[in-house]
């Protein structure tokens, strides 16, 4: 059976098991919390969060209970109801004057907000895309307000979209007095800035980093608010904001330790800004992707793959479209394609899938990156199976792959964020010490 957890960043790959997918029998290390592998990652997703005040461990445990397997109405209530309870307890002005309960209760009714926002992409009229996005915004702004030092939204304004970025640094405008290492972190193929918070951002604050989280377009807050969907030249999002924090954050940052982090399907995104970016020092890439059209394709039943490449648009779609609406169909499939035709805004399968193979690494991309990396795989990886192993081969002597086993062997890691901030940051001391 496929990896149950992993199928998510670009989960269209579950396609290679077509029909309900059970999280169940898999073998897995750990206790499933749902017999749909979609929600099932999606939940674990949610309480993995817990670590630094995403989230609280019983409220996700009674969502896991309520919600059906398949049924994606009873995910998305189970989520809002808790979301929305959350929120009223942030609003109680009988807790509002302690700063810890404002930001741990602000961030967890942002996180379980986002949870309730993973199904609704069938139809990009939908409300609550915004609406839902709205409440997942306000509130993680309030909760990051509440921190000892503010962080700050900032938006980098390019020719053509945006780069939507947070700032979080230990040191403040009025009190900064040492140069200190930056983080950098771009996201993948659905999941938030915000969801980096508790897992990476706090971590990463904690051992004396500044971080500059950001999206670009494609991601969560600049495919809803400019309508801008992905782009494969990913050095157009960094690079600016390399310059902005070189001008504007000057100050804060040690110029010779300033790292790009890379997650999920952002472990393309990362290494192809940093073949652009040599003020970087070091790269993370959680995990390797080498060429996304063959990672994906590779997933293709064999009959949708001779279509594909057959060049018949027309066949392929229609082929794309019976399996969306077959009730037969995993969640993890709709939810991979309806989740990447809204992101790559694409309303053709074949073209969303054609668009794939300008996310390469191949034709000279990888030769360019001359700076430690340090790639993650995970044991039961399956969506971008082999891949990091593909980047490592390539860059040789620069990278240093890491394979995450037993209960921190799902994608990113998911579940495990202290396995990964201990392994993450451990290189990175070791890197920055020996340099
Ligand atoms: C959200 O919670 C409030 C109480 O805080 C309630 O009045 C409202 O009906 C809830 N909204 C939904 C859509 O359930
Ligand atoms: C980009 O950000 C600027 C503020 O820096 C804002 O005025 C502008 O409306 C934004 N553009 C888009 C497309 O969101
Ligand atoms: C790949 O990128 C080029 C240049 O941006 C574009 O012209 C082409 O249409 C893209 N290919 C696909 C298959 O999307
Ligand atoms: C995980 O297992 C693989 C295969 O046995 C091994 O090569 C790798 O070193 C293991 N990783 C860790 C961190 O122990």
């Amino acid at each position: 059976m496929k990896a149950a957890f992993c199928s998510r960043t670009l989960a269209i790959l579950a396609l290679a098991h077509a029909g309900f997918a059970s999280a169940q029998d898999d073998g897995m290390p750990i206790l499933t919390l749902n017999d749909d592998e979609s929600f099932n990652f999606d939940i674990l997703t949610g309480l993995g969060q817990m670590a630094n005040d995403g989230a609280d461990v019983n409220p996700v445990l009674e969502v896991a209970k309520k919600i059906k397997p398949g049924d994606r109405d009873s995910y998305t209530k189970a989520w809002f109801d808790l979301a929305n309870e959350t929120k009223a307890k942030a609003l109680d002005p009988e807790y509002a004057s302690d700063p810890v309960n404002v930001r741990a209760t602000w961030f967890s009714a942002s996180n379980y907000f986002r949870r309730a926002d993973v199904y609704n992409r069938a139809d990009w009229d939908d409300p609550r895309i915004n609406n839902y996005w709205d409440e997942q915004r306000a509130a993680f702004d309030k909760a990051i307000a509440a921190l000892p030092v503010p962080a700050e939204r900032v938006e980098i304004p390019r020719d053509d979209f945006n780069v939507s970025g947070i700032w979080y640094s230990a040191q403040s405008n009025e009190n900064h007095v040492e140069r200190l290492p930056t983080i950098i972190l771009t996201q993948g193929y659905d999941a938030a800035q915000e969801d980096l918070y508790s897992t990476i951002v706090a971590p990463a604050l904690a051992r004396g980093y500044n971080v500059f989280s950001f999206e670009g377009p494609g991601q969560p807050t600049p495919r809803r608010e400019q309508g801008v969907g992905f782009i494969p030249d990913w050095e157009r999002t960094v690079t600016p904001v390399v310059d902005y924090l070189l001008s504007k954050k000057a100050v804060f940052i040690d110029t010779k330790r300033l790292v790009l982090y890379g997650h999920s399907f952002g472990g393309y995104l990362g290494a192809r800004a940093a073949a652009f970016e040599p003020r970087l020092s070091a790269l993370l890439l959680n995990g390797g992707v080498w060429d996304a059209y063959q990672a994906y394709t590779a997933y293709l039943p064999s009959d949708l793959l001779t279509l594909l490449e057959s060049g018949d648009k027309e066949a392929f779609d229609k082929a794309m479209d019976e399996l969306r609406s077959d009730p037969e169909t995993s969640t993890t499939i709709t939810w991979g394609l309806e989740q990447g035709l809204w992101a790559f805004k694409m309303k053709s399968p074949y073209n969303f899938f054609q668009s794939f193979k300008n996310y390469t690494l191949k034709g000279g991309i990888a030769d360019r990156i001359n700076m430690p990396v340090w790639i993650a795989d995970g044991e039961y990886e399956d969506l971008m199976a082999g891949q990091s192993q593909l980047v490592k081969d390539a860059l040789g002597e620069w990278a240093e792959l890491h394979t995450f086993n037993g209960t921190a062997g799902f994608h990113c890691q998911t579940g495990a964020p202290q396995e990964l901030g201990r392994v993450m940051f451990a290189w990175l001391d070791k890197t920055f010490n020996n340099s």
